[in-house]
């Protein structure tokens, strides 16, 4: 402005006093324009912001670029810094095996990974932004959300309908968001049932005996007995010691069958005469009062821990024979199939079970018929160690029964635990 004004008075110094107005005027306009130009250049320049694109000026104007360039940049640097913080957070969480809820104050969704997604039923495209409330309509959950006391977690059951057992922890951070944690404890919540399931169990099963042998011990000590009533009672009492022995034994294989997955042991077991040898155990057990016929279709080589085996075997043979009327037939064999696999069978022709009981067979101390197990010696623990077993040896136990007709109990082996007769080496 100061360097226009010089010059319109060097103008009129010159010239006259019009001459010197008139190229102020002028040189004004020309003025004005000019930062009318850079005006329009930037204000076009922000409306369509890239910042590859910044224009370019002259005096100020190139210096207020300049500026604003850097200033861009740095904002441009702060944003993706932000993004990558977001990302980084978002796949920390997602590799989390936890669910993990973003909340705000009021229970609306932020964000939710993958886990959280898939144990509480929320979408991350759908429900951001939703209350999880209207989503986990869970009266224990909705109580502890709306409840001011997060110290520790809760446990709910059935989320949306599932069998799911989830325990859930709200975090309160920040200013006023909320973390809510999630973790999928079925598969534990079902251990500790079986374990409560398993002592009260191990415990009615040990008190039936312990109750009769203590009252015989009693009556002995109270009344006076003829030598043939203690006779008696002293069979009795020792028929009740051994049922306990018998649990007491059962558990101690069950235990130690468990504290491995798998058998180390690799013996050769010759599956002809293994065969044969079963099959006259079973002779002597059933004492003629069934018919026993064995069959052994492959005289090859079974590869596993030959004690446990050979004790599966027999208790899915002495089932068979105490589950069997007199009179019935029990078939014993061994066969090899088309695809290599060799299977263990014992078939009966006795009352068979009810398709409900099958799958609940092999849990411990289950028995479809109490006191006809109980009545036979059984301890209920039977199955349980033939499933351990089979389990050890990657086997299967398939159990068929039709009732009226009969059962079929068998233990499938895969084809590398077996040798065919004359092969060389053990096959994997
Ligand atoms: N061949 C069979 N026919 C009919 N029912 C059977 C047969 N095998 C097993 N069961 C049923 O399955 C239940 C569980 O069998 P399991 O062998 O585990 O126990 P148990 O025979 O009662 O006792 P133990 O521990 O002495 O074997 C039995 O109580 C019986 O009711
Ligand atoms: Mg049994």
């Amino acid at each position: 402005m100061l360097g226009i004004g010089g010059l319109a008075w060097l103008f009129a110094a010159i010239g006259d006093a019009s001459s010197g107005w008139t190229a102020a005027v002028l040189m004004l306009g020309g003025w004005v324009l000019y930062h009318q130009f850079y005006l329009h250049k930037t204000m076009a320049w922000l409306e369509d912001f890239q910042l590859d694109k910044v224009p370019h000026g002259s005096g100020h104007w190139e210096a207020m670029y300049a500026k604003l360039y850097k200033l861009a940049t740095s904002g441009e640097r702060r944003r993706k810094q932000l993004a990558e913080t977001v990302k980084d957070f978002r796949s920390a969480t997602e590799a989390m095996p936890d669910g993990v809820v973003t909340l705000d104050e009021d229970n609306q969704i932020i964000y939710a990974n993958e886990q959280a997604e898939e144990q509480l039923g929320i979408s991350n495209e759908k429900d951001v932004g939703r209350n999880l409330i209207n989503i986990v309509r869970h009266p224990e959950f909705v109580s502890y959300l709306h409840s001011s006391v997060w110290d520790e977690a809760i446990v709910i059951r059935g989320v949306r309908g599932s069998n799911r057992v989830l325990q859930v922890q709200l975090i309160p951070y920040g200013t006023r968001q909320r973390m809510l944690m999630t973790r999928d404890i079925t598969q534990l919540d079902r251990l500790e049932t079986t374990r409560r399931d398993f002592v009260a169990n191990v415990s009615h099963e040990l008190k039936t005996p312990l109750t009769v042998l203590s009252g015989f011990l009693e009556t002995m000590r109270e009344l006076p007995l003829s030598d043939a009533q203690r006779a008696q009672y002293l069979g009795l009492m020792h028929a009740q010691a051994h049922r306990m022995q018998n649990i007491v034994e059962d558990l101690l294989v069950l235990s130690k069958l468990e504290s491995t997955a798998a058998t180390s042991q690799q013996d050769q077991i010759q599956m002809g005469p293994l065969i044969e040898r079963l099959c006259h155990d079973a002779k002597g057990m059933s004492r003629e009062q069934h018919q026993i016929i064995c069959e052994c279709k492959d005289d090859g080589v079974l590869i596993g821990a030959e004690d446990e085996l050979s004790s599966a075997f027999s208790n899915l043979i002495s089932n068979a024979i105490r589950y069997t009327p007199a009179g019935g037939t029990i078939r014993i064999s061994w066969i090899v199939g088309a695809d290599g696999s060799g299977s263990f069978s014992v078939n009966d022709t006795g009352p068979g079970i009810e398709s409900q009981h099958i799958p609940r067979l092999t849990e411990r101390f289950y028995r479809v018929d109490r006191s006809r197990s109980r009545e036979t010696g059984g301890t209920g623990l039977g199955l349980a160690i033939v499933k351990h077993v089979t389990t050890r040896h990657q086997a299967q136990l398939v159990i068929e029964s039709e009732v009226g007709k009969g059962s079929t109990f068998s233990i499938v082996f895969p084809e590398k635990r077996r040798v065919s007769r004359g092969a060389e080496g053990v096959g994997d």
